[in-house]
């Protein structure tokens, strides 16, 4: 097991009507922006429960934070808190609100004249505003974790920040939130958890036994939940399993002391700037490309993880690892994600020449976890892709 020091700082408030216990969270003498998205919540009555729970403290609201937040609707909403004094930020959304919240966190205390800077320069933010989040959609993490990926239209890019100054105070997960959620923002929450295990596991054994079983675990969770959530989302055990599985995986536990890959993830992040496509889907279209260009590399940690996760007992090493992949391509399409680029744009021609050169105008030279993933090589996996 490789060395590793661990902190996450943020209180999880977890359960059935727990948003009520908002109230506690926030200092009383806080003046609160609440920070939502297109609306979603003023439709399925979390509005007004965080409302209610918000009486005694003065709340200025900002509302029409887009999926993928984008840089200039953050700007504006960082206006606000200048202009309006604000000192604690509350985020009521999924993924996008909470990391445009976090942009905003970092924004509101910078020091430079163009917040961009954090994103370009991937400035640190040591210390940021303070701010909670009451979680709507379980996917990313995003509330119980640093880092924040923001978009800028004007650009097409699509950038990640984060630093030890930007983990939420708390976070409120409500399971019972799940049951207004599209079915397609389901599967992708689905999809997203699960690549982030994957991106966390799917490298080399450095013999960290609980790390990997931890791993395993929220995989083996997900499958199970997936079908019952999809079927029935009023369903509280599974929305329960499956939203604490979505925070279990990326809240920094499963990727101390072993070695992390995240690549897929760099690649996918250039499709949803490219084309728009949702994040989950650019990772079912990368992910499956990605392990079989470097199959060498994984070969021993996917033929593991298609024992103990699929069960796939027949054949060598070579045989498992492969059938490990083709499985997992299977559950992303059972769930109805598609996994090809060519699915989801005609466009797709010179797709993988870009993105390799961004890389490389970035300095991303390499990649993965053993930082060898140089931008010739993503430009094959993405064709993979196609
Ligand atoms: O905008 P509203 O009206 O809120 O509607 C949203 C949005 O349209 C809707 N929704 C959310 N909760 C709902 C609901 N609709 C009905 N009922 C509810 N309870 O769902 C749509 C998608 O929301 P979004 O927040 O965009 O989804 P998600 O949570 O998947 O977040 C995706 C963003 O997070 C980033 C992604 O890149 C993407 O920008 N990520 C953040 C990470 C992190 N901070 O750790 C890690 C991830 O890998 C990811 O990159
Ligand atoms: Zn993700």
């Amino acid at each position: 097991m490789n060395n590793f020091e661990f902190k996450n700082p943020t209180k999880i408030i977890f359960g059935k009507d727990s948003i009520e216990k908002l109230e506690n969270e926030i200092p009383k003498d806080a003046k609160v922006l609440l920070l939502y998205g297109g609306g979603s919540i003023k439709k399925n009555g979390i509005y007004d429960q965080v409302k209610t729970a918000l009486t005694k403290v003065e709340v200025i609201e900002f509302g029409g934070i887009p999926a993928n937040p984008e840089y200039a609707v953050l700007m504006d909403a960082l206006k606000v808190i200048k202009d309006e004094n604000i000192s604690y930020l509350l985020a009521v959304g999924g993924g996008s609100v909470i990391d445009g919240t976090k942009f905003l966190s970092a924004a509101a205390l910078f020091k430079g004249d163009t917040p961009w800077d954090i994103l370009s320069q991937n400035i640190r933010t040591e210390k940021g505003m303070p701010f909670g989040t009451v979680l709507t959609l379980p996917a990313t993490g995003s509330e119980m974790n640093s880092g924040a990926v923001i978009t800028r239209k004007e650009t097409k890019e699509k950038l990640a920040m984060g630093g030890p100054g930007l983990f939420p105070e708390f976070s409120i997960l409500d399971p019972q939130v799940i049951t207004s959620i599209p079915r397609r923002q389901l599967v992708n929450g689905l999809t997203d958890a699960f690549t982030h295990v994957l991106e966390q596991y799917m490298t080399y054994s450095v013999g960290a036994l609980l790390q990997d079983r931890f791993a395993e675990s929220i995989l083996q969770t997900i499958i199970e939940v997936a079908p019952k959530v999809l079927k029935d989302p009023t369903d509280y055990q599974a929305a329960s399993n499956f939203m604490w599985s979505c925070t279990m995986a990326l809240n920094g536990l499963i990727q101390k002391g072993v070695p992390n890959d995240w690549a897929v993830h760099a690649m996918g992040h250039e499709l949803t700037a490219l084309f728009g496509i949702d994040h989950a889907r650019t990772l079912a279209v990368i992910a499956p490309s990605h392990y079989k260009y470097n199959f060498e590399a994984k070969k021993e940690k996917l033929a593991q993880y298609g024992e103990r996760v699929w069960n796939i007992t027949e054949g060598s090493m070579d045989d498992k690892a492969y059938a490990a992949i083709e499985r997992t391509e299977a559950f992303f399409n059972e769930l109805g994600i598609d996994t090809k680029l060519s699915d989801y744009t005609k466009d797709y021609e010179g797709t993988a020449e870009e993105i390799s050169k961004r890389f490389t105008d970035r300095g991303w030279l390499g990649l993965g976890e053993h930082q060898s993933l140089s931008p010739d090589k993503v430009e094959k996996i993405v064709k993979m892709a196609y």
